[in-house]
């Protein structure tokens, strides 16, 4: 099975560039399943219930989300009916801790988790949590996305959950990494980069950006209206001789 990941999907102008191009890489890669993470969708920050479902049209089976889960309101009334996995060490009883998702005969689990180096929202412990669902979980591959800033506990999670999961994704940096990696037949990534307008800061305008820093005043920040988009993810290829994850990277441009 050949599953394709992409980082976070940053703008709507964005799902446009899926909507053109997404059947084409599925195809050309022999893609089964595809998933993203999706907590940046709408104005930069969280996805509303339209956006949500323009990305499954598409051919999206699942999404995770980050630290901007609940940034748009509106999520908490269509979370729970939605294929989203929300991060499963948040306290809440908004949406799922476990995303399940079909292909064929076989079950691929989903997981979200926020790293808790850096940030101040009160998570529960990521590897804790994970051994508690791990008790619980029953599928046949299970993917990890670790949304976090800090690259030691994202590797330090993949370490410890290796053997166990299929995947230990990393998301949230917006940038790519090039340590993709497996041991013990789990697939990582500490960062999977961004799905966004290409010149950018993360996603967002430049000039926003670094008018924030020389003055320290903190305008909302739009997210960049270039119309180069840069698209980055995985490929997890499993099989039963052994899995291997493949980087992808690649720019499109969108005609106005
Ligand atoms: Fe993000
Ligand atoms: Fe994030």
């Amino acid at each position: 099975m050949r599953i394709l990941y992409f980082g976070d999907i940053v703008g709507e102008n964005t799902i446009k560039v899926f909507e053109k191009h997404l059947d084409e890489i599925k195809k050309e890669y022999k893609i089964n399943v595809a998933f993203a993470n999706a907590e940046n969708v709408t104005m930069g920050k969280g996805l509303n219930v339209k956006h949500y479902k323009a990305l499954k049209a598409l051919g999206f089976q699942g999404f995770t989300m980050g630290n901007h889960t609940f940034s748009k309101k509106e999520i908490k009334e269509y979370i729970d009916d939605a294929t989203i996995a929300r991060p499963a060490n948040l306290n809440t009883e908004y949406g799922k801790e476990v995303l399940y998702v079909k292909y064929n005969d076989k079950t691929i689990a989903l997981v979200n988790l926020l790293g808790r180096v850096y940030s101040n929202t009160p998570l529960d412990c990521p590897f804790k949590t994970m051994d508690r669902l791990l008790d619980d979980i029953k599928a046949d591959y299970i993917i990890v996305d670790i949304h976090a800033d800090a690259t030691s506990e994202k590797k330090a999670l993949f370490y410890d959950l290796s053997g166990k999961v299929t995947a230990v994704l990393g998301s949230h940096t917006h940038i790519q990494t090039a340590d993709e990696e497996v041991y013990n037949n789990t697939c990582y990534i500490t960062d999977m980069g961004m799905c966004g307008p290409y010149e950018s800061v993360l996603g967002d305008d430049k000039d926003m950006v670094i008018k924030r820093f020389r003055t320290g005043m903190f305008d909302p920040l739009p997210v960049s209206n270039d119309n180069n988009y840069v698209l980055n993810g995985v490929i997890l290829d499993i099989k039963e001789s052994g899995n291997q994850i493949i980087r992808f990277s690649k720019k499109y441009t969108l005609d106005n």
